[in-house]
């Protein structure tokens, strides 16, 4: 092996596609998935490729700063994919802490140990830090994100982020750390946990409950296909140029209500339901607070300088993650048993 890289949130939704795209492309590398198995860590995520020679799975949490320094104490990582975090705005407003612990403490101390192992001594060395395009705020009808912009978050979550990418960029500025920054537009795509808009949807159609739409539906969202992501992140780790934060998008904009239309018209076709069916099931409901009218993110830099774009339609790409969530219902079962009804519940009470 001649390269050890620790993915941090492996067994989370966008974490396993590139745990599986990096054991899969480089089994010349050893790939260490360090993940605490919160609710949205799910070891099935990566049945596939567990038995893989270059895979070992790691159970430990970023929070715990002796644990973080012994993990890369035994494994020596040459470079770091950084992806644990708390990522659903809708917990972070019920409860902040916990997006403050994971997502700003955990890379502190992700940092730290970085820096220990490494010994000041960064021949060869990365730490990729996977971010949000939320750190950048709201625009309005018109304009995109581009690396430049200037951050203004406003959820607990996007403001734990914008917090965590400040840490690392001052770990380069100040000890030169080897870094790197991706922020990125909202994914889509299988194992995707059914708290967020698309795969909330998906679960509801099939169990014929009300889709809750936010607001007036007019939110609009910039859509990536999770795979495409994961490669993202795979150029920009290798070839990304040190210091530099890249963005990565769909070129895809959609508003919420446009989006769940499209998602019931697909689901009426496959699954043989009557046209026009599931949007009988959509409910206008209460909106979040602080709502964020809408990301569109300019990805023209990781396009001219690395090559990257989008590899699936928008249509292709949903009608990929469904026919997956359709052969995949047992892992939608045990995702939703548990602990996922009293969210639920307590989220959706007046839908
Ligand atoms: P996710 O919630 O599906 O997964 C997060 C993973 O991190 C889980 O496996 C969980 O067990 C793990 N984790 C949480 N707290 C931990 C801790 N204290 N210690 C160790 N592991 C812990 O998240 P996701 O949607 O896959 O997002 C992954 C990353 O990508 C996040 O950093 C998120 O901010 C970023 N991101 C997400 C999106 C999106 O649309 N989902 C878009 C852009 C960027
Ligand atoms: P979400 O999937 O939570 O991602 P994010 O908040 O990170 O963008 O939400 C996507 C959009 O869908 C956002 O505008 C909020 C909206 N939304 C609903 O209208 N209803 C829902 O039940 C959820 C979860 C989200």
């Amino acid at each position: 092996m001649n390269k050890t890289i620790l993915i941090t949130g492996g067994a989370g939704f966008i974490g396993s596609h590139v745990v599986r795209e990096f054991v899969l492309k480089y089994p010349e590398y050893r790939i260490v998935n360090l993940d605490a198995l919160t609710y949205a860590g799910n070891l099935e995520n990566l049945k596939d490729i567990e038995h893989l020679h270059n895979y070992t799975f790691v159970k430990g949490d970023i929070t715990d700063q002796h644990a973080v320094l012994a993990i890369f104490q035994e494994y020596q990582p040459d470079g770091i994919v950084h992806l644990a975090a708390e990522s659903h705005v809708d917990r972070s407003i019920v409860d902040p802490m916990a997006f403050v612990m994971t997502n700003v403490i955990g890379t502190v101390n992700l940092l730290n140990a970085a820096r220990i192992i490494w010994k000041d001594n960064f021949e060869g060395k990365r730490f990729h830090h996977v971010s949000t395009d939320e750190v950048f705020g709201a625009l309005g009808n018109e304009g995109y994100f581009t690396e430049e912009t200037k951050y203004d978050p406003h959820s607990p979550y996007s403001a734990s982020k914008a917090s965590s990418d400040h840490f690392v960029r001052a770990y380069h500025d100040t000890y030169g750390l080897p870094i790197v920054l991706t922020n990125c537009s909202n994914n889509y795509g299988p194992n995707h946990f059914p708290e967020k808009l698309i795969p909330l949807c998906i679960h509801n159609i099939l169990n014929n409950k009300a889709l809750p739409v936010y607001g007036d539906g007019k939110y609009t969202r910039d859509w990536l296909y999770v795979i495409d992501h994961a490669k993202a992140i795979d150029l920009v780790f290798h070839e990304g140029k040190n210091g530099d934060s890249y963005n990565v998008g769909g070129f895809n904009e959609w508003q919420n209500i446009d989006l769940i239309k499209e998602l019931c018209k697909q689901m009426d076709e496959k699954l043989d339901r009557a046209k026009g069916s599931s949007a009988q099931l959509i409910t206008f409901v209460k909106d979040r607070p602080g709502h964020d009218l809408r990301y569109a993110i300019d990805a023209t830099k990781i396009n001219k300088e690395l090559g990257w774009k989008p590899s699936v339609t928008f249509e292709e790409g949903l009608s990929l993650t469904i026919d997956w969530f359709l052969s995949n219902q047992e892992w939608l079962e045990h995702v939703t048993s548990g602990d996922y009804k009293k969210y639920y519940d307590n989220q959706y009470k007046d839908a």
